[in-house]
């Protein structure tokens, strides 16, 4: 068993059928519990339910093969959480802004950055995506996101940030779970549209400036199917990639 990727001790998941619920009705005033607790969300997201570990290594090794190092190198993770994707690409010689809504995520976050010698690769920053990202023109080589999308309320808004703080050339990496869609009707700014199917979402970032370079899901999906290097999630977690390109 590989030292770098200890595997975690496997903590009791939530029932399914809650979290399946959560998705459908919401949670209501509870909607960012866990996002309080960022230790026991932590638990979970390492558990085998989650593999978000494996997950965020897997998506890693999508944007090494999109985002060259040396160009632009710095990518901003947005809904960063305690930093399991922003960690990893930190270890991988990027330099990361991870962005999320609560200073509860972010200071494990940085607690974590800390223990694994990476707090100088990594800078968290507490704001909210559905204002104007606090970043300048142009300022990075990619944004990347990861689970978080469930929570955008505006999805072209979301993406012309994306697009402003990139820039051309940049890149969006974007693995995008259907059950993310679910909760945007119910999350949406009122008499906002927002796609819900992938090719809508495809046609979305299209339409914002964005050239789909590659769907990344096959090279993902090998991945994690030959087990390599610790890269095996449970099958629902094998997301469709967008990897779009800024256009001039
Ligand atoms: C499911 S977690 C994913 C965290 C991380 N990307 C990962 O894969 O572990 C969703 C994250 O989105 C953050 N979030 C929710 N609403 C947000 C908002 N409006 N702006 C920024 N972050 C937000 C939450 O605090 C949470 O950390």
């Amino acid at each position: 068993m590989s030292e770098r990727y200890p595997q975690p001790k496997v903590t009791k998941p939530k029932a399914r059928v809650a979290i399946i619920l959560d998705y459908f009705i919401g949670r209501g005033d509870h909607e960012f519990d866990t996002y309080h607790d960022p230790e026991l969300y932590d638990k979970g997201a390492h558990s085998r339910l989650y593999r978000r570990d494996n997950l965020a290594r897997g998506v890693t090794d999508v944007i090494e093969q999109h985002v060259p190092y040396g160009h632009k190198t710095k990518l901003l993770d947005v809904g960063a959480g305690t930093g399991i994707l922003s960690l990893e690409l930190a270890g991988r010689n990027y330099t990361v802004s991870a962005m999320d809504l609560f200073a509860s995520q972010l200071d494990r976050l940085k607690q974590k950055a800390e223990e694994l010698g990476l707090s100088e690769k990594v800078s968290p920053i507490e704001a909210d995506m559905n204002n104007e990202f606090p970043f300048e023109d142009d300022e990075f080589g990619a944004v990347v996101s990861l689970r978080a999308n469930r929570y955008v309320k505006d999805f072209d808004r979301w993406l012309s940030e994306a697009h402003r703080v990139v820039g051309s050339g940049g890149m969006l990496v974007l693995p995008v779970f259907a059950v993310d869609t679910v909760p945007w009707k119910r999350n949406s700014d009122k008499g906002i549209h927002q796609p819900t199917t992938h090719k809508g979402i495809m046609r979305a970032i299209m339409n914002a400036g964005y050239k789909i370079v590659d769907q990344a899901s096959v090279s993902y999906t090998q991945a994690v199917d030959q087990n390599l290097d610790f890269r095996d999630v449970p099958f629902y977690y094998k997301p469709n990639f967008v990897v779009a390109e800024v256009q001039q």
